[in-house]
């Protein structure tokens, strides 16, 4: 090989190692900045007494999402579904993330993060949860510039297709997701515009 072919060889995997280990840095970032999941107790706690957020999901399918994995309907899509991550991807809370649902958890542990949870559509709570703490006990309203920098999601449209789309296998390709109806089907803790203003 001539001295030039050898040199530009060289800095080729000179640069691809440097790349490799650039990717791993920001993918150990992205771990530390990911908030723990918490499960629904405290939530739950807190808010049956605030408002009808948890007498609304309570009342959901969101809440049976785990459930619905173990009827002789979902069998026809999977031989286990309550173990198959194929299935709990979408019907449990966190799966596979520090906090949220996995297989082997403890059964008290498991039924807070069992199912479409507060946390699937909020974010996790481990960071937001000290800001609602703090709320109450000062009867102060929390501030959502400081939620939303914790953590807290206001979800949209685009939280809902995360699990509402042709990957479900009962997703009906005849009828696309239309936000209004399915939320309206879910509607909570919703303050009137006229109180507010
Ligand atoms: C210590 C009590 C407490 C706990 C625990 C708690 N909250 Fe709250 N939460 C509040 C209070 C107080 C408010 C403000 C009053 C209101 O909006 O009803 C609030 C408001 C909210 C709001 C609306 C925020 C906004 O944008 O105005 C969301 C969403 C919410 N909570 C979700 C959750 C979720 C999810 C959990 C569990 C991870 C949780 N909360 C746990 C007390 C609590
Ligand atoms: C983490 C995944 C996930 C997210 C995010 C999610 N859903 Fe769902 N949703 C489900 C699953 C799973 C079911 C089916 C539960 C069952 O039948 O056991 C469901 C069912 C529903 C149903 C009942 C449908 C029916 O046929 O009766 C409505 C309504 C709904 N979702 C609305 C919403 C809306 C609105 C949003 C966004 C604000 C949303 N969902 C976000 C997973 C999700
Ligand atoms: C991409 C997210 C997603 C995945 C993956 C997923 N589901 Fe679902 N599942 C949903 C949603 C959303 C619904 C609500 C109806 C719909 O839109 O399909 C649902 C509804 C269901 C229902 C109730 C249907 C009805 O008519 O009431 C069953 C049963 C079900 N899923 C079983 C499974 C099984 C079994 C698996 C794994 C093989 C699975 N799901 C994987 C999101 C998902
Ligand atoms: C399927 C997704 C989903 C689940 C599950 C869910 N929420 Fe929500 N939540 C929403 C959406 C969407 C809104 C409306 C956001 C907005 O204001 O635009 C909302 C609004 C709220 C609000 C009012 C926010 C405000 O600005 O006044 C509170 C409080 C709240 N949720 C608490 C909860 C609690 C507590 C649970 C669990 C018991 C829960 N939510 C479960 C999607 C969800």
């Amino acid at each position: 090989m001539k001295t030039k072919v050898k040199i530009a060889a060289v800095a080729a995997v000179l640069l691809t190692v440097m790349f490799r280990l650039a990717m791993a840095e920001d993918a150990k970032k992205e771990e530390v900045k990911e908030n723990k999941y918490l499960g629904d107790k405290q939530c739950i706690a807190c808010h049956k007494d605030l408002d009808d957020s948890v007498k609304m999901w309570e009342a959901s399918k969101h809440a049976k999402a785990y459930e619905t994995l173990a009827t002789d309907a979902a069998k026809k899509f999977s031989s286990d579904p309550q173990k198959d991550p194929a299935c709990l991807q979408c019907h449990v809370t966190g799966f596979g993330k520090e906090g949220g649902f996995a297989v082997d958890l403890k059964d008290d542990k498991k039924e807070t993060v069992a199912g479409v949870t507060c946390e699937s559509c909020h974010g996790a709570g481990q960071k937001y949860l000290a800001i609602f703490a703090k709320a109450k006990a000062k009867k102060e309203a929390p501030d959502k510039k400081e939620l939303a920098a914790a953590g807290l999601i206001t979800p949209d449209e685009k939280k809902c297709l995360e699990c509402h789309n042709e990957k479900s296998p009962t997703f009906d390709k005849e009828k696309p997701f239309k936000f209004d109806e399915m939320y309206k089907a879910i509607k909570h803790a919703v303050k009137a515009e006229a109180e507010t203003k």
